[in-house]
């Protein structure tokens, strides 16, 4: 077998929908032994069989170590929560985007995981202040906010509550990092961490272009498709003006920056996202994708990702 990073690690998975069965696979590839939990019976083991069936695609594109039993072995669905948590040193809480839930879930976790396990939260929005201020080990609590799915994605934002220690934090990085994670860390929390900040000043942009009547829905997919994300799948927006002006990024802002300036102002304008434009963008997006091909297409996008994260993984190799 070989010579995994996580080889000697058992993590907890709380939660086991979309994401919490697809970190047990990011860990358990890298070698963990994974214990899921999920409080709706039937959930785990229909998350076992979901692993079992992305396994084999997985290794068909290069992406497993070794061979889909071997890393389905280390998966296992626990009987309780208790058992779940016996031994983890990490506990990754994937359960719904509900305040008074995560509140529970971290209350029962802080009482039973062991006392130096690091409890984490999949939460997409939710700041790590307001579900674990009140809880004697709140400074082993932190988010680990994933992009889905986190065994395809390797960004993951880690993100502290004031009091989170700084051993937490440094141990999950290289927790993240061993199980081949990009951690992006925040140095304090804020509302959207980083990736939905920057999703959303780029979503609200799109709309606005739309609502006004600047582009059509396809224009603006075609700019980030077939041009600015092309970079950007390799780069940030920081290298990525590093290298767009002679002299780096000083260069940079200085020639270019009055272009953004003038703009800046008409773009304070809020659209309302669900309002009059998206009567306009939805039969535009169902003339595109009619409903009943949608489910065909997560298929192709699900493999249009495996074959770009297979093709980033052998450049970094190479890098
Ligand atoms: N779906 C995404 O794209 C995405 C991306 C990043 C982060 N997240 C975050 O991950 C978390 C989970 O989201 P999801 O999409 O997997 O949701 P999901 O509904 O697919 O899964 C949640 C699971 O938690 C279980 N559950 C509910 N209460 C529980 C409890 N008390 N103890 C144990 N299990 C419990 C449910 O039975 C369910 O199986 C959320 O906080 C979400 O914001 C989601």
């Amino acid at each position: 077998m070989p010579d995994l990073p996580l080889a000697s690690t058992r993590i907890a998975i709380v939660g086991a929908g979309l994401i919490g069965r697809a970190w047990a696979i990011s860990f358990a590839r890298a070698g963990a032994t994974v214990q899921m939990w999920d409080q709706s019976p039937g959930t785990a083991a229909a998350a076992m069989e979901f692993i079992a069936g992305i396994l084999p695609e997985l290794e068909g594109n290069g992406l497993l170590a070794d061979p889909p039993q071997a890393v389905l072995a280390r998966c296992s669905v626990a009987p309780t929560l208790a058992e779940a948590l016996k031994g983890a040193v990490h506990v990754q809480e994937s359960t719904p985007e509900v305040l008074h839930t995560k509140i529970g879930v971290f209350r029962e976790l802080d009482e039973l995981a062991e006392p130096d396990a690091v409890i984490a939260s999949s939460t997409s929005a939710l700041l790590p202040s307001r579900f674990t201020e009140a809880l004697k080990g709140r400074a082993r609590c932190l988010v680990v906010h994933p992009i889905n799915p986190p065994y395809l994605i390797p960004a993951a934002e880690v993100v502290p509550a004031p009091w989170t220690s700084d051993e937490a934090m440094q141990r999950t990085i290289r927790l993240l990092v061993a199980a081949g994670h990009a951690p992006l860390v925040m140095k304090k929390e804020l509302d959207g961490f980083i990736m939905n900040r920057l999703q959303g000043a780029l979503l609200e942009e799109a709309f606005r272009l739309v609502a006004d009547g600047y582009a059509s829905i396809e224009d603006v997919d075609i700019g980030l498709r077939d041009g600015l994300a092309l970079r950007w799948s390799f780069m940030g927006p920081f290298e990525t003006i590093d290298l767009n002006a002679p002299g780096g990024i000083r260069d940079y802002a200085e020639r270019y920056q009055s272009i953004y300036s003038n703009i800046f102002p008409q773009m304070q304008r809020r659209v309302d996202w669900a309002g009059e434009v998206m009567d306009r963008i939805e039969p535009a997006r169902r003339a595109l994708l009619p409903s009943a091909k949608m489910k065909e297409r997560h298929v192709w996008r699900d493999k249009r990702l495996m074959a770009l994260a297979a093709h980033k993984r052998q450049m970094q190799q190479k890098d």
